[in-house]
């Protein structure tokens, strides 16, 4: 596959071009409307379309501790036949542990013979391997009978060719821990992994796990670099955190609890993806949560990225789309208590028992979580109940925590109606708002929170994607038209900044083989990963957030919409930059002269363009950055400026003051 950086930085002077036909905005750089909350920008992580296991957790091996409800899901035995006594060379079974363990079973190997007993595994649609890096193998081993003398574990690729190869003497009678270097001899997207025994005897065996050694920040058994990297270059301002329906699972019982993602890893208790065999389009029967990636390493991820945590926790409902199964209001307590000790977890002094547990696992300071959402896409009077208890509860306990609650799926109809009617009278902080719609729906909706009450509560647009067929259509593409439409709508976010406090896009990721759910703002593969055009919105927007809101007319009037443009303004009064978001959905171009008033600026400043020239475009794999912004100089007369905004385009302009 090629790979396409786009490195062209086009040097065009576009003072005075285009002087007929221009319309003239006026930007009021003096007056600040409302200050942009840091946390305007920010990233919705869920575990769905493998974003967890098989992404962003970079372990290589699937169903590491047999586990999966069919306990050797993922491991296949090419040499041995289950189904007959006389299997040529051995045989792998699952033993039960008994009592009270949470990672129940293990694998015991039986070798009959010399003739090479082999386990492999498959990964998540194989395992990209890359031409002389390093991969750290662990796992648990017991030795039982016979001489089970020598473990040889190898990559190998789909002809069977070894691509890197490594071995474990097992020596002990009892569990021990193993570990050994692998270094891939060739780069191979579908790599496996092949585990032989040599010598005759029995072999217990426990989680096999594989890891680049070259992870985010180096840490071992961490994240894919790749992808946090991609995160990072957001500057996101907050990280919502497990989800997403996955906080509420299918029944109860299955719903995400954080207090079983954290500790031991080999401790932490598989859970069936509630994405597993929810779409008939896309069935991912082997979809699973490990909960490597779990409550810790989210809170360290946030720190990383400089983006505030933002965990949403079950409120005692399940999915209402599935079973909607409800806790009783007197059986609520254990879910109160879950919120209560994450922010234990997360802020609690290391004498507490939950700041305790985050010490033990390397954190002695606080993560500084300032925000706890309870329920996720929750509706009707069951919610508010629901609300009510959670929300007295913490702000009984630790007053400074700002709660999100939920308006349900829809941006409008009856569930939101009375969701947004009763969570005002109870004085909620910040309500979350979800809209999945057309990319027209998003062009007609940038003025949505004009008229939002600037007293009322405070908005967390927290889940949104223009979809080009329709909802959760396998069809749905990221592409330049669902892009540039999100580009618009921003622009009446931005505009409206003093309700809306949070945005993000979603969902955030997909495996090119293991989605559920499309379109995703970043596709990747087991080996590459890209942006798309709607991560390059938001990243033009969340890299130029500025500190203060101003405004940009014209006519004495904002832009949203007339003639097909679109503006929003800001500025840093840190940086000391005025910022321009200008988006042109029409098909022509548009020539536009800004006045800048207020402050004196630089002569000079930089436009960036995001455009495509067919609504239809998207990147790829094979060209990633076929949409992303394009970088040239701007000039300034007289703090005017004058500019064509190319069809379809998010153009950024930025002023320094002097
Ligand atoms: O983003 C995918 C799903 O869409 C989320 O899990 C859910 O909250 C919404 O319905």
């Amino acid at each position: 596959m090629k790979r396409i950086h786009k490195t062209v930085t086009v040097v065009v002077l576009l003072t005075g071009f285009f002087a007929f036909g221009q319309q003239k905005l006026e930007v009021d750089i003096a007056n600040t409307i409302t200050k942009i909350q840091p946390t305007m920008f920010g990233v919705f992580f869920e575990d769905i379309n493998f974003a967890a296991d098989g992404g962003l957790y970079a372990e290589m091996i699937k169903n590491r501790s047999f586990e999966f409800e069919a306990p050797l899901m993922g491991w296949i035995q090419p040499n041995s036949d289950k189904h007959s006594l006389n299997n040529e060379s051995g045989i792998a079974d699952i033993i039960k542990y008994g009592g009270t363990v949470t990672n129940h079973n293990f694998c015991r190997v039986t070798v009959k013979n010399d003739k090479g007993y082999v386990l492999i595994n498959e990964g998540f649609r194989g395992m990209g391997i890359k031409k002389e890096a390093h991969y750290n193998l662990f796992l648990e081993a017991k030795k039982l009978q016979g001489n089970i003398s020598k473990i040889t574990i190898q990559f190998i690729d789909k002809a069977g060719n070894v691509l890197g190869e490594t071995s474990i003497i097992p020596t002990s009678s009892d569990w021990k821990n193993y570990s050994a270097e692998l270094i891939a001899t060739k780069t191979e997207a579908k790599a496996q992994l092949k585990v032989t025994f040599q010598g005759a005897g029995q072999l217990d065996l426990d989680m096999i796990s594989l890891f680049p050694q070259d992870t985010w920040k180096g840490r071992k058994k961490g994240l894919r670099k790749d992808l946090v990297q991609l995160l990072y270059d957001l500057k996101p301002g907050f990280l919502r955190f497990p989800g997403g329906c996955i906080v509420e699972g299918r029944t109860l019982a299955k719903r995400y609890q954080w207090k079983k993602t954290v500790g031991p890893i080999e401790e932490r208790e598989i859970l069936v993806n509630r994405w597993n065999t929810e779409f008939a389009h896309k069935l991912t029967p082997d979809y699973f949560q490990s909960f490597g990636l779990g409550f810790f390493e989210y809170f360290q991820l946030s720190e990383d990225l400089g983006a505030t945590p933002l965990p949403i926790l079950s409120c005692g409902i399940a999915c209402q789309f599935n079973t909607g199964e409800l806790v009783s209001l007197e059986n609520l307590d254990p879910y109160v208590q879950d919120a209560l000790d994450l922010i234990e977890f997360a802020n609690g002094a290391v004498t507490t028992p939950w700041g305790k547990i985050r010490n033990d696992m390397g954190h002695p300071a606080p993560f500084n979580l300032k925000f706890i959402g309870v329920g996720n896409e929750q509706w009707g009077p069951q919610y508010i109940e629901r609300y009510k208890v959670f929300s007295k509860a913490i702000k009984d306990k630790y007053p400074n925590i700002t709660i999100v609650s939920g308006s349900g799926p829809f941006p409008e109809g009856d569930y939101f109606d009375y969701g947004m009617k009763e969570l005002k009278k109870l004085n909620a902080e910040i309500i979350d708002e979800h809209y999945y719609k057309n990319p027209k729906w998003f062009r007609d909706n940038a003025t949505r929170y004009d008229n939002y009450d600037r007293k009322g509560p405070k908005i967390f647009a927290g889940e949104y994607a223009a979809q080009s067929v329709a909802i959760a259509s396998p069809d749905n593409k990221n592409n330049w038209d669902c892009a540039v439409s999100e580009a618009a709508f921003i622009t009446g976010l931005e505009r409206n900044a003093e309700v809306v406090h949070l945005t993000s896009y979603a969902p955030l990721m997909a495996h090119e083989e293991g989605w559920q759910w499309t379109p995703d703002m970043i596709w990747f593969n087991n080996l590459e990963s890209y942006g798309t055009a709607n991560y390059y919105v938001q990243k033009l927007f969340s890299n130029n957030k500025g500190t203060d809101l101003i405004s940009i007319t014209k006519e004495g009037k904002p832009l949203v919409g007339q003639e097909n443009l679109y503006a929003s303004a800001v500025k840093d009064i840190i940086k000391k930059e005025v910022i321009l978001k200008l988006v042109n959905t029409s098909a022509d171009i548009q020539n536009i002269e800004v006045s800048l008033k207020g402050e004196k600026l630089m002569s000079k400043g930089i436009a960036q363009v995001l455009t495509s020239e067919k609504l239809a475009d998207e990147n790829s794999f094979e060209f990633p950055q076929k949409i992303s912004p394009i970088e040239s100089e701007i000039n300034l007369k007289k703090e005017k400026a004058s500019t064509s905004l190319a069809p379809y385009s998010l153009t950024v302009l930025k002023f320094k003051m002097k």
